[in-house]
């Protein structure tokens, strides 16, 4: 038996965004310049497009104590479940700043990051769309439609 699974990435210009998209990315932008990650020198900002209208961010605390830090997306997914646990999360705008050169095009959540996305998608009626900024151009959106095309088989229980 062999299973196959297609995913897609579309791209975009920064000019293409909707206005309610505009802002997502606005607000990403403004969370990844308040991230504390002075130990990795990697700022990541995520902000959370709610179905009412809410804009909800985060971003990457690093800790000392290094495995106590949290990536932005969670620390964003997490604050949504504990002020609105009947929330829809229809967008996630990630925008991320390195010290050093871009080692890939765009960064996309990593997988602990994915699985919570998703549980959480697994729970709402909408699948949730990423929109990621390019690393090395900045003006480029990298846009995931669902959660399955960045983590195609997600855990269960
Ligand atoms: N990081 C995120 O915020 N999101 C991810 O999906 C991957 C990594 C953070 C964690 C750490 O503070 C820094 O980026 C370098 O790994």
């Amino acid at each position: 038996m062999k299973i196959t699974k297609e995913i897609t990435i579309h791209t975009r210009n920064v000019s293409e965004l909707s206005k309610t998209e505009r802002l997502g990315c606005d607000a990403a932008v403004d969370a990844c310049n308040k991230a504390y990650a002075p130990y990795s020198g990697f700022s990541v900002g995520a902000a959370l497009l709610l179905s009412d209208g809410d804009v909800i961010q985060g971003n990457n605390q690093e800790n000392a104590a290094y495995p106590s830090g949290l990536c932005a997306e969670r620390v964003a997914l997490f604050h949504v479940k504990a002020i609105k646990p009947e929330s829809t999360i229809t967008d996630a705008f990630i925008v991320t700043h390195s010290n050093s050169e871009a080692k890939q095009d765009f960064a996309p959540p990593c997988g602990a990051c994915l699985q919570v996305f998703w549980d959480i998608q697994e729970r709402q009626s909408e699948p949730i769309r990423v929109h990621v900024r390019g690393q090395r151009d900045n003006e480029i959106i990298f846009t995931a439609d669902s959660i399955e095309q960045l983590l195609p088989f997600g855990f269960r229980l």
